[in-house]
């Protein structure tokens, strides 16, 4: 069954125009890669799929249900769909287990006891049971990022949107975040933004790869590992390999 659909998606600031029609779709539990070079619209496109940054143009459906539609309920919808951000957002004055119980306090109403027992589910899924009474600031980048991730799992989302989650990591760092990532594969929808040609390579069902505002090419990893149609696509993996390698993810 089709969970996301992305119809057609126009996107300009001023007279700049960043996404010129964008349109796939993902099933139940899919894990999809999206590459290309810096500034193409990649986060614009997350944006606009949890209308953080509504599309001027375009459709956004999930579960049939139309996200763009006015009359829709947006908030309800985006309880569905997890956001993790490169630089993590968590409240800097809250302990882990607050950042991730305050979302299902606030927003899902559930009482406080309740809501810290689930997040320190949540925490012991990414491995930070140890770390749930510290502070952000007390965290490395790695272990904030895992608590980026428990903060959107506990809303049970259907879908996560992760925006280059690794980019902001020290090397070392950026092996347990996508352990964790790896973890989710098959249990929740995931659209990944992100560098990381290992990860890509062995866990996306689908690579799509974006250039200019639009899609230039889409495929299983190997197609477009090894068979890639276009040439800027074999162009581009080619030069984001030389530099940033692709073992790790593996
Ligand atoms: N809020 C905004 N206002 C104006 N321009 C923006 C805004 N957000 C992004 N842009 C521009 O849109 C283009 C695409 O940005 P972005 O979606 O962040 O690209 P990517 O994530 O692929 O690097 C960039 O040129 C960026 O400067
Ligand atoms: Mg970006």
């Amino acid at each position: 069954m089709t969970l996301l659909e992305i119809k057609e998606i126009y996107k300009s600031y001023g007279d700049v125009h960043i996404l010129n029609g964008v349109s796939f779709t993902m099933k139940k539990d899919e894990t999809k890669v999206i590459i290309g070079p810096s500034g193409t619209g990649k986060s614009t496109l997350l944006r606009c799929i949890n209308q953080l940054s509504p599309p001027d143009k375009g459709q956004v459906w999930l579960n049939g249900e139309e996200i763009t539609n006015p009359k829709s309920n947006i908030n309800k919808m985006r309880e569905k769909i997890g956001f993790v951000f490169q630089d993590f957002n968590l409240f800097t004055h809250l302990t882990a287990v607050r950042n991730v119980s305050i979302g299902l306090e606030k927003v899902k109403k559930i009482e406080k006891q309740e809501a810290h027992k689930r997040a320190m589910q949540e925490l012991t899924r990414v491995g930070l049971v140890a770390q749930a009474n510290q502070y952000p600031a007390q965290l490395s980048g790695g272990q904030k990022q895992r608590v980026g991730i428990a903060r959107a799992l506990a809303m049970d989302p259907d879908l996560i949107l992760f925006d280059e989650p690794t980019s902001a990591l020290d090397p070392e760092l950026i092996g347990d975040v996508l352990d964790v990532m790896k973890s989710l594969c098959g249990k929740v929808a995931m659209l990944v933004v992100t560098h990381e040609m290992g990860f890509a390579r062995n866990v996306a069902d689908e690579i799509i790869f974006m250039e200019g505002g639009i899609i230039v090419e889409q495929g299983s990893p190997k197609e477009m590992f090894t068979n890639a149609k276009m040439a800027r696509t074999r162009e581009f993996l080619g030069r984001i390999g030389a530099l940033y390698g692709d073992e790790k993810g593996g």
